[in-house]
């Protein structure tokens, strides 16, 4: 047991993003949250370690890797080198950034998996699920299309309309499509293992009154019980990105069996850097703490799931899950079309200074699961008149005088009020960053600043040095105003990490924890020079970075949220042009392929017939065989070159040829329309 004297050890994670997309500003409200409390709860001294790993099993990542023609361990590979970058330049500072796809992941998914069982609670049951005839897979009802069965809007997913709001059945979309590749799902039986939650209620209801929750999740706790618990799908049929489950050929752990689990191998591997012991943390019995910060629409997951499958596979449970509610943009859902939806990384190129933001989302956030919301107006004002008018100010008003007529040198201050007052804050300012309520922190920090700065005005050190023995009362002045700034400081690193070690630096003093609150700048203490520390954000940078989001549209890639930037299109010497007129010349068409085969004797070529809404399908011979078993084309639509002189060959007449990428990193791929292109349609 842990004795009121040592260090409390604490285990902490944010959710794990997923490998398929960039860090946006919605993403960052959860990090910059957790981030916050983990750097507080470092600066008292417990023994703090924060987790968490890219997210990177599952349908969309498999199918975004395919489309990328790489495979799915290549593009979380890259996905993990931008989001830690990410992170790293916003200032999270996780003790392991670790990848679900790691080998104590495997393990550790697949032990606690043989518990359940063990224990049982693991069934299994024959389910019919929609397949995709075509691309030969169980389709995620995501990855189903089609008409909407109440206002009958066209494309809407699966399980809910964008349009209207309607949730539903993929069984009642009208027209349905695969996503994948058009063609129209068949029900398919197929076992799955299931994880028995129905029977987990008692343990749960009685978990969710130990206090684990907010009052807010605890009420939705209440209406899940109410409806009944169902037992939990946790498999999916090959072909998917994730671990097998042990003695089980050809099923898989669906991606939220294996992701909080990644808490835990996350931990796992830091353990093993530094020496941890890891069944200290996750044994039964353990007196660690442990914290999920995570967003509202999740809680699901880890309020009912999760625990559960802690305690049938003998773990601890969460001490306490924190759950935060979305970000809005000007008051409305983060938009690609306003320019709204912003990468973390589009951020930083245009502001740059990451810590405007963590401390405009910190006064916004509170212990609740309210939404917050990001005028950007409202930012520029609230940083540049805090950060700059209030904080900073106290420092470049007073430090020049120290620095020049002193050599540096302080004087310690001898019982000033605004000192004592700003001390006693300490406590308040404590409870409110413990409690997740970051914008009260904040504010009485500025209430404070707010008198800081009163005194530098009354005092008005630069009347003072301008008058004849007025010298000692300059120093004291300025010293004073200096030990205000660094109570401000040490207040403000948990958000101001950054700006904190400058100033540290500044001041010449080693890194401030709580304690140091009572540690003032000594007798004689000598600073260093005082130099800009932050500048005022220019609303034109706003402007330009909305403007910036809003052309990266164009370059959004159909899978995943991933905004990508413009590519410069290289300029060709002016006889390599071809003109309109050339391009048109080409009859491009949508085809539907209504037959593919083999063709005797040929190593290359498939035999296709490609219906263009004319009365009798075309006959092509396309260079395709080795990408593709012709029962996978049937149903598909493609793009054909409709004005190709017809060609003998040796297996018979081509009356055309398919579009298809290749070169030496792969292919060949045969080009698709998106869903809704119909044969016959001309591409222009
Ligand atoms: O909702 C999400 O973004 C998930 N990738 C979160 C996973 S959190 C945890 F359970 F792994
Ligand atoms: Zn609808």
């Amino acid at each position: 047991m842990t004795s009121a004297n040592s260090p409390r050890k604490i285990l902490v994670t944010s959710a794990l993003p997923y490998a398929n997309g960039s860090i946006h500003l919605g993403h960052l409200v959860e990090y910059i949250q957790t981030d916050v409390w983990v750097r507080f709860q470092k600066m008292q001294g417990h023994s703090v370690h924060y987790v968490c790993a890219d997210d990177t099993h599952g349908t969309p990542i498999m199918l975004r890797a395919e489309k990328e023609g790489i495979t799915p361990e290549a593009l979380i590979a890259n996905v993990h080198h931008e989001h830690s970058a990410d992170f790293k330049d916003f200032l999270v500072e996780f003790d392991n950034y670790y990848s679900t796809n790691a080998p104590e992941n495997k393990e550790l998914s697949q032990s606690i998996y043989r518990k359940l069982k063990a224990a049982g609670k693991i069934a299994t049951k024959t389910i019919e699920q929609f397949y995709d005839p075509v691309k030969n897979m169980f389709l995620p009802d995501r990855f189903i299309k089609g008409e909407c069965p109440k206002c009958h809007a066209k494309d809407q997913y699966g399980d809910s309309c964008e349009v209207c709001g309607a949730t539903y059945n993929p069984t009642e979309l009208i027209n349905a499509y695969s996503a994948v590749s058009g063609a129209t799902p068949v029900r398919r039986e197929t076992e799955h293992y299931f994880f028995k939650l129905s029977e987990c209620e008692g343990f749960l209801k009685e978990w969710t009154r130990s206090g684990t929750l907010q009052g807010e999740a605890a009420n939705k706790m209440g209406e899940w019980f109410e409806n009944g618990l169902n037992d939990w799908d946790i498999s999916r049929d090959a072909p998917y990105f994730g671990f097998e489950i042990p003695d089980a050929p050809g099923k898989y752990f669906y991606v939220w069996l294996d992701a909080p689990i990644g808490y835990m191998a996350s931990f796992k591997k830091l353990c093993a850097d530094k020496g941890l012991d890891f069944d200290e943390y996750w044994n039964a019995d353990s007196s660690t703490e442990l914290y999920h910060f995570i967003g509202k629409d999740i809680l699901y997951f880890h309020a009912l799931f999760w625990p559960a499958t802690l305690e049938f596979s003998g773990h601890r449970k969460p001490t306490k899950i924190f759950s935060h509610g979305f970000l809005t943009v000007n008051g409305e859902k983060m938009s690609k079309s306003r320019g709204t939806f912003i990468t973390a990384r589009s951020y930083l190129d245009h502001i740059k200074n990451p810590e405007y933001l963590r401390y405009y989302y910190a006064a916004k956030l509170n212990s609740t699961m309210e939404d917050i919301d990001l005028n950007l107006e409202d930012f520029v004002a609230r940083v540049n008149s805090d950060l700059v008018g209030k904080y900073i100010n106290i420092a470049s008003r007073t430090a020049g005088f120290i620095n020049k007529r002193f050599d540096g040198k302080l004087q310690p201050s001898v019982d000033n009020q605004v000192i004592v007052e700003l001390k006693q804050s300490a406590n308040t300012i404590a409870e409110a960053y413990d409690a997740r309520d970051y914008g009260k922190a904040l504010r009485e920090i500025m209430r404070l600043a707010d008198i800081a700065n009163g005194y530098v005005a009354e005092k008005a050190p630069w009347v003072m040095a301008k008058q004849e023995g007025q010298e000692a009362m300059l120093q004291q002045v300025c010293s004073d105003a200096l030990e205000m700034f660094r109570l401000l400081t040490l207040y403000l690193k948990p958000v101001l990490p950054k700006l904190g070690s400058e100033i540290e630096a500044f001041l010449n003093i080693a890194p401030l924890t709580w304690q140091s609150v009572a540690l003032p700048l000594a007798q004689d203490h000598t600073i260093n020079a005082y130099e800009h520390l932050i500048t005022r954000i220019e609303p034109k940078l706003i402007d330009a970075m909305t403007e910036a989001n809003k052309e990266n549209l164009q370059a959004t890639p159909a899978v995943g949220v991933q905004v990508v930037a413009p590519v410069a299109q290289a300029a060709l010497p002016e006889a390599e042009y071809i003109s309109i007129d050339d391009f048109t010349k080409v009859d491009l068409r949508i085809a539907k392929i209504v037959n593919a085969e083999h063709v005797e004797g040929a190593e290359k070529l498939l035999k296709l017939s490609l219906d263009i809404g004319e009365a009798q399908p075309r006959q092509v011979f396309a260079g395709i065989k080795s990408a593709y078993d012709p029962v996978t084309l049937v149903g598909r639509l493609t793009v054909m070159v409709a004005n190709l002189a017809p060609r003998k060959m040796k297996f018979g007449m081509s009356e055309g040829m398919v579009l298809a990428a290749s070169d030496e990193r792969g292919g060949p791929f045969i080009l698709s329309p998106d869903a809704g292109a119909i044969q016959g349609m001309r591409v222009k």
